[in-house]
C-alpha cells in the first residue's frame, strides 16, 4: 500500500495511522525522520512569547518524548529562558523535508528535573560540557577572543577526561502539549492535517482543512 492511500475512518492518508493518541504517531513520524533527514531530524523551531506577548522563535534539538511531555535544553541564563519564566507557554515546530511533513505541538511549559538535567548533561561530550560553562549564552560580549579566553581558563580547568559538573544555569524544559497537529504534504497545496487537542486526561482527534 502506498503511503498515500486512504486507510483510517478520516479519510487520510496510511502515514496518519488511526491511533487514538498523538504519541505514537510522533513516534513512528520521528522514527522515519531520522532514516530520512541527513542532518538534525531532532531539529524543531520553538516560539516563545514575553510578558507582554511578543513572539521569539529560534532552532533546538528534541532530548525526550514521552507521554509527560517533550524535553529540550538550553541556559537557564538565555532569552528564551527568561521569556519561559515570564510566560510559560510556548510552541514546536518541526519539519522534515525530505519527508515533506511538519509536526506542531503547543502547551505549557515546565523545568526538568535537576535529576534529569543531570543524566542529559553527562552524556554530553568533554568539550560540549566545557562549552556550556563557557559560554553566557543570550549576552553580548565585546569579541570573539572573550569566549576563547573562558573556554581556554575552563579546559585548564577541567582537562579531557575529568569530570565536569553541569554548570547551575544550564538545564531543560518539558513542554506538556495541548494540541499536536501532524501535517503531510498535498498536490497542489491540498495537504493533509490531523489535530490532537487535550481533554481532559484524553485526546480528541479532528481534521483540518489545508
Ligand atoms: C539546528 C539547531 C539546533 C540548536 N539546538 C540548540 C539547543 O538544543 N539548545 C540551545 O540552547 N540552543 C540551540 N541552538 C541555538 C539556538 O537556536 C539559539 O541561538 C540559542 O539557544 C539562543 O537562543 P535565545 O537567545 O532565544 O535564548 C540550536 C541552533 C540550531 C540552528
Amino acid at each position: 500500500m502506498s503511503n498515500h492511500e486512504e486507510s483510517n475512518p478520516l479519510g487520510l492518508s496510511a502515514v496518519f495511522g488511526d491511533q487514538a493518541e498523538p504519541l505514537p504517531l510522533f513516534n513512528l513520524w520521528y522514527e522515519e525522520a531520522g532514516r530520512s533527514e541527513p542532518n538534525d531530524p531532532s531539529a524543531f523551531a520553538l516560539a516563545t512569547a514575553d510578558a507582554s506577548g511578543k513572539p521569539n522563535v529560534r532552532m533546538l534539538l528534541l532530548k525526550g518524548a514521552s507521554e509527560g511531555g517533550f524535553a529540550f535544553y538550553t541556559n537557564m541564563n538565555s532569552r528564551k529562558a527568561e521569556e519561559l519564566r515570564e510566560n510559560p507557554h510556548a510552541s514546536m515546530c518541526f519539519h522534515w523535508k525530505h519527508l515533506r511533513r511538519q509536526i506542531r505541538i503547543s502547551g505549557s511549559v515546565k523545568p526538568v528535573s535537576d535529576a534529569e538535567a543531570d543524566a542529559y548533561f553527562a552524556s554530553r561530550d568533554h568539550d560540549s560540557r566545557v562549552g556550556a560553562w563557557a559560554s553566557l549564552q543570550s549576552s553580548s560580549m565585546a569579541c570573539r577572543a572573550e569566549l576563547q579566553q573562558r573556554l581556554a581558563e575552563l579546559q585548564a580547568k577541567h582537562p579531557e577526561g575529568s569530570a565536569v559538573p553541569r554548570p547551575p544555569h544550564w538545564s531543560g524544559w518539558w513542554l506538556n502539549p495541548g494540541q499536536i497537529e501532524f501535517w503531510l504534504h498535498g498536490d497542489h497545496r491540498l495537504h493533509e492535517r490531523l489535530l490532537y487537542k487535550k481533554i481532559g486526561d484524553g485526546w480528541e482527534r479532528s481534521i483540518l482543512y489545508p
